[in-house]
């Protein structure tokens, strides 16, 4: 039995349900209830200047069927990306690529949201330009060490400012509407969290203080597109700090969140996304495997980033602490699907706006029960439409389940950094070729879209 209480189909017949109900948000109607959720890859040039390449990828999804895109990390400055090669919207001339891409995706009848992002001192690779990365706190992260300072209230209106131009410019290039990234141990996490947040002025302290940040950022970019242009929030609904790192507190719950929440509703936010986890990845998010052989594989390219990247490396090669870190990554497959829709469901039941969960998703009886019961009005995938772009159709045509669901083995976040976004489970694939032209599919015709390129008359 899998969480939400169904079981699976294995009779594919026509669907029909919740699933294929339109949503409607204050500002924006979306013709299904799967988004495709965030997964960032590195696509774009050093400079954060989009290319056809994630073009393609965002088209995939967009052709699969998929009621609306949440895109990947999008950083709003420089100095708050996690690693280069992300395209970026921090200057007016970003506008036409993002543009480009909002109507390729529009002609499948499919929404984009555009997530707008900052590191805080939650880094992976952060590129040469800048030194020290901006956070609630002067301590440096506990995995890679990147150097930071605590942002002064003039630094964090700065940030504020770009956060509302980011905005207004998604705005512009006519996308759908922007998401804050406020989860997964960014920036506002380490505003929000009680276990990092360190502060004694009036952005410290008390859960009120530590949302300040947060609600600011929501008021400048109102104040920047107005009322009436779609804005959602996604936020880690409980931090379970300890599943990561057991000594320390756990940091937010989610009767914390349920409180936030219900602030960024009454500040003009029109949906919440929820996730978890204090930090990302976490044993949590995205549930299942942790390899270490693919870890040890690929962590060389983060060995000069921050001064514990040698430290970790050794770590992670040391069989003692392979075995403490796999273990508690472990989680039973079947578990994975919704795991958090608990808590998805006890931020709706405190607000009136719509809410959309992540976590695992792909099966449609699960999906089903989570909207029909009340936990969640949609949901958002990430792996399951890495693995199957078509999900949305095999739904439709009326699989519960696709035949070669993602398997939860993480592989494709183990090699985001150093190789192209993709699925790379060979079991899913007849042959290992097969597997390497689906990754590669996405160059396919790709060339760089310069303004020129994308601008109007194309
Ligand atoms: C490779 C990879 C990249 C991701 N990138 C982002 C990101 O840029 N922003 C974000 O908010 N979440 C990101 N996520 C988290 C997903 O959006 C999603 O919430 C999470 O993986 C759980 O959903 P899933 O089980 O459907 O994948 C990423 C996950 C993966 C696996
Ligand atoms: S590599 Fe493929 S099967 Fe494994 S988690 Fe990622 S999408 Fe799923």
């Amino acid at each position: 039995m899998l969480p939400g209480g169904k079981s699976h189909d294995p009779a594919p017949g026509p669907a029909s349900g919740a699933i294929f109900e339109e949503l409607r948000f204050r500002n924006l109607t979306v013709k299904n209830r799967i988004f495709r959720s965030n997964i960032a890859g590195r696509f774009d040039l050093y400079d954060g200047t989009g290319t056809q390449a994630r073009i393609n990828w965002e088209l995939k999804f967009a052709r699969g069927g998929v009621g609306a895109i949440i895109s990947s990390w999008v950083p709003i400055d420089v100095r708050g990306r996690i690693v280069p090669n992300y395209a970026g919207i921090d200057r007016d001339d970003r506008i036409p690529f993002w543009r480009e891409l909002g109507r390729r995706v529009d002609e499948h009848d499919c929404r984009y949201i555009i997530q707008l992002a900052h590191s805080g001192r939650q880094r992976d690779i952060p590129g040469f330009e800048i030194a020290t990365a901006l956070s609630s706190t002067g301590k440096t992260d506990s995995l890679h060490g990147f150097p930071c300072e605590s942002a002064t209230p003039a630094q964090l209106a700065d940030i504020a400012g770009s956060f509302a131009a980011a905005a207004r410019r998604a705005r512009e290039a006519g996308l759908h509407g922007v998401e804050i990234h406020a989860a997964n141990g960014y920036l506002f996490t380490q505003f929000l969290s009680s276990a990092i947040n360190d502060r004694t002025d009036e952005y410290g302290g008390s859960l009120e203080n530590r949302a300040r940040f947060l609600l600011e950022v929501v008021a400048a970019i109102r104040g920047a597109v107005g009322d009436d242009f779609h804005l959602q929030v996604k936020i880690s609904a409980a931090e379970r700090h300890k599943a990561l790192v057991p000594w320390a507190s756990d940091g937010n719950t989610v009767e914390d969140s349920v409180r936030v929440c219900r602030w960024l509703e009454e500040a003009g936010v029109d949906a919440i996304h929820v996730s978890t986890g204090s930090a990302f990845p976490h044993p949590d998010n995205p549930a299942g495997a942790s390899s270490n052989a693919a870890l040890v594989k690929s962590y060389p390219i983060m060995l000069s980033s921050g001064k514990h990247g040698f430290r970790n490396y050794i770590l992670f090669r040391t069989p003692l602490v392979n075995k403490v870190l796999e273990q508690r990554w472990r989680r039973d497959t079947e578990q994975i699907e919704g795991s958090i829709l608990d808590d998805a469901q006890a931020i709706k039941r405190a607000v009136g706006i719509p809410v959309i969960c992540t976590g695992g998703f792909q099966t449609a009886s699960v999906i089903e029960n989570a909207i029909r019961t009340g936990s969640c009005d949609a949901v958002s995938i990430g792996r399951g439409l890495v693995a199957n772009n078509d999900l949305v159709q095999l739904f439709a045509q009326g699989h519960d389940r696709p035949p070669r669901p993602c398997t939860y083995c993480n592989k494709c976040l183990y090699n985001v950094l150093e190789h192209p976004l993709g699925c790379y489970d060979e079991t899913r694939f007849e042959t290992r070729d097969e597997m390497i032209a689906e990754i590669m599919s996405v160059f396919d015709g790709a060339g760089i879209v310069s303004p020129e390129q994308a601008g109007e008359g194309r």
